[in-house]
């Protein structure tokens, strides 16, 4: 069954936009992990627009799930991941400008320095995943560097209308079974909700999906606690025909 990671930025979001002290992600993450998140997911960007130092050490402390630090590749932030051993770091791409994680990382025109980072933190027994668009040089790349994970980059198919959007499913489930072939394993996500998350949870080989918006924006109206149990609720109940037919 496809596991939950909780992606908590956007609650940091709402503390930083009054530069205070609420909400908290640090206890809300707690709330998080009793409605069902398997792992709690945070960006910590180089500019701190949302996560802070402070978040990142004090979820290592205290919750009960993985923690998934997801970060740039530089040095800053390696230093910061072998200080927190997180369970999983997800390197993503960043760029001041963008609102949010635009596309995957280009592993490939990448390769020698993110094998180096790799190579570091595996030294510390931090497993590495990237977060990529489903393509098979990006995938192949991954393996050849030693990355034990890829995610998969969902914002495509969420963009899509319903015509391509059949298309980019058939690109995820293809993109997951070669990576599986190549010993990788596989998570996914950027844009899921409630509305187009079950088609992608029953591909096979998927091992976890990452959200965030979707999941703080209805955590607004029901709470976080049963936010996210509604969403574990669709990806272990996936109404498999729904959408698409049987893919
Ligand atoms: N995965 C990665 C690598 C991301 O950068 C994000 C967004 O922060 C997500 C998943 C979650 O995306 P969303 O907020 O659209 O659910």
């Amino acid at each position: 069954m496809v596991g939950l990671g909780v992606n908590i930025d956007h609650i940091a979001n709402v503390r930083q936009a009054r530069s205070t002290l609420e909400p908290d992600p640090v206890p809300i993450s707690l709330l998080a992990e009793i409605g069902g998140a398997d792992t709690i997911t945070v960006h910590l960007r180089e500019d701190r627009r949302h996560i802070q130092d402070r978040d990142v050490a004090l979820l290592r402390a205290v919750i009960r799930s993985r923690l998934n630090l997801e970060m740039a590749a530089t040095n800053e932030m390696i230093d910061i991941a072998l200080q927190i051993k997180p369970d999983m770091v997800t390197f993503v791409p960043e760029r001041r400008e963008e609102i949010t994680t635009e596309g995957g990382l280009d592993v490939v025109s990448q390769k020698l320095a993110l094998c180096k980072a790799v190579e570091i933190l595996h030294s510390k027994g931090i497993p590495v995943s990237f977060f990529v668009d489903p393509v098979i040089q990006q995938l192949e790349t991954c393996k050849m560097i030693g990355a034990h994970w890829v995610e998969l980059h969902t914002g495509t198919y969420a963009e899509a209308g319903s015509k391509q959007q059949a298309l980019e499913l058939a690109r995820l489930s293809k993109s997951t079974a070669i990576a599986r072939q190549l010993g990788l394993r596989v998570n996914a996500g950027h844009g899921l909700n409630y509305q187009n998350v079950e088609p992608v949870a029953i591909i096979k080989g998927m091992e976890e999906l990452n959200i965030g918006h979707s999941i703080v924006a209805r955590a607004l109206v029901v709470g976080i606690e049963e936010a996210v149990r509604q969403m574990k609720a669709l990806l272990h109940n996936p109404h498999c025909n729904s959408l698409f037919g049987s893919i």
